[in-house]
């Protein structure tokens, strides 16, 4: 039998404007509609998260508010076919952390459409050690590899490596046989991203090129980029002939400073991952290639554990920028 309440990460607004967060416990009648109930084991923290917990109304959309974009669980209660009690399942992305409440909480209740069922070769912790991140890595890889960026083709950068989606990108293609750049402003973690399967690390300045030059010297085949802005414009300009770049970040900006000549000169090819909203089976295959092909072995090396009474210290770091890898949150 479900609970009457469950505990959740509460961010509110205040008659003033200023947003506020504690753990609380909330009747489960507040949980949006939904066939599936989950008892939920795991969450995790990405950037989107950080957002979502100071409030951001780009992601916030309503409040109150419970952050969490990812959730891993057993389904309590089901009123679909597709799910029974004591499955595992996982949710990443769609609504779920955005639009109504998400999985830094002890349940969540969502539409059966959002569910997919633990991949075989996976435990519920490992799909939210890789969570939003690892699954926006793994479709950026992919669109690299279904573009015909081959090992041989040439480096791979990668920004914000040391983050959630980056250092699973780099993970990832390292393990593909790629020659991977990392591009990190943590050089206390240069060794460690060498350790994970960087060939080489530079600072950001090396990917922020402030010159009117329509193209620079090109210098990758292929780009995973997090940060946007002038780093993402930088990067496009670097690009070898039929180069890709797969954007899906805007930690350093959302302007685009460029000209049409990487497009109409070297056939570059920007492609724009969006995890959220991605089709259904193209999230099956994702979540199979990260559990089978693409399976990492040294997951739980990547990952912290929080709990949600904690999680709002750590939320601050990721908003400087000052975390690294992955972190767990459990509701409980
Ligand atoms: N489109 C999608 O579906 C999708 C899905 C997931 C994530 N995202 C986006 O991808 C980005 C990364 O997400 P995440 O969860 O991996 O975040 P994260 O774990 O916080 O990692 C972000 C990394 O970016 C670097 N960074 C931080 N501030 C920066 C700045 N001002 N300029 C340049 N680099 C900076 C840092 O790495 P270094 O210190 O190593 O440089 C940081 O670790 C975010 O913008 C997020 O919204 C989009």
């Amino acid at each position: 039998m479900p609970p009457e309440s469950f505990r959740c990460f509460h961010v509110r607004k205040t008659g003033n404007g200023t947003i506020e967060s504690s753990v609380e416990s909330r009747p489960l009648h507040e949980l949006p509609p939904g066939e599936v109930l989950i008892r939920v084991q795991a969450s995790s923290l990405n950037y989107k998260d950080a957002l979502a917990a100071t409030g951001n109304p780009g992601v916030a959309r309503n409040f109150p508010h419970v952050p969490g974009i990812d959730s891993a669980g057993i389904v309590e209660t089901s009123d679909s076919g597709k799910f029974k009690p004591g499955d595992q399942v996982l949710c990443t992305g769609y609504e779920q952390g955005a639009g109504q409440w998400g999985g830094w909480a002890e349940y969540v209740r969502l539409p059966a459409d959002w569910v997919v069922p633990l991949p075989d070769g996976f435990t519920l912790d490992e799909t939210m050690i890789l969570g939003t991140a690892g699954f926006t890595a793994a479709q950026s890889v992919l669109s690299l590899v279904e573009h015909h960026i081959e090992p041989d083709r040439g480096p791979i950068v990668v920004t914000g490596a040391t983050g959630g989606v980056g250092v699973i990108s780099l993970m990832i293609l390292s393990k593909l046989g790629y020659d991977v750049t990392a591009v990190s402003g943590k050089p206390d973690q240069y060794d460690w991203l060498k350790s994970l399967g960087a060939s080489n690390v530079i600072g950001r300045e090396e990917v922020d090129d402030t010159s009117t030059k329509p193209l620079l010297k090109a210098r990758w085949a292929g780009a995973v980029d997090t940060v946007g802005g002038n780093t993402l414009a930088t990067i496009i300009r670097s690009l070898d002939h039929r180069g890709v770049a797969a954007a899906c970040g805007l930690v350093g900006g959302t302007d685009l400073p460029l000209t049409v000549f990487p497009f109409i000169l070297r056939g570059v090819k920007l492609d724009g991952i969006d995890s959220a909203h991605c089709p259904y089976d193209r999230r099956l295959q994702i979540w199979n290639l990260l559990a089978g092909d693409w399976k990492l072995d040294n997951l739980h090396d990547l990952a912290t554990e929080i709990k949600i009474d904690e999680v709002d210290v750590t939320v601050d770091q990721m908003m400087q920028g000052k975390t690294h890898g992955r972190h767990i949150v459990r509701p409980r």
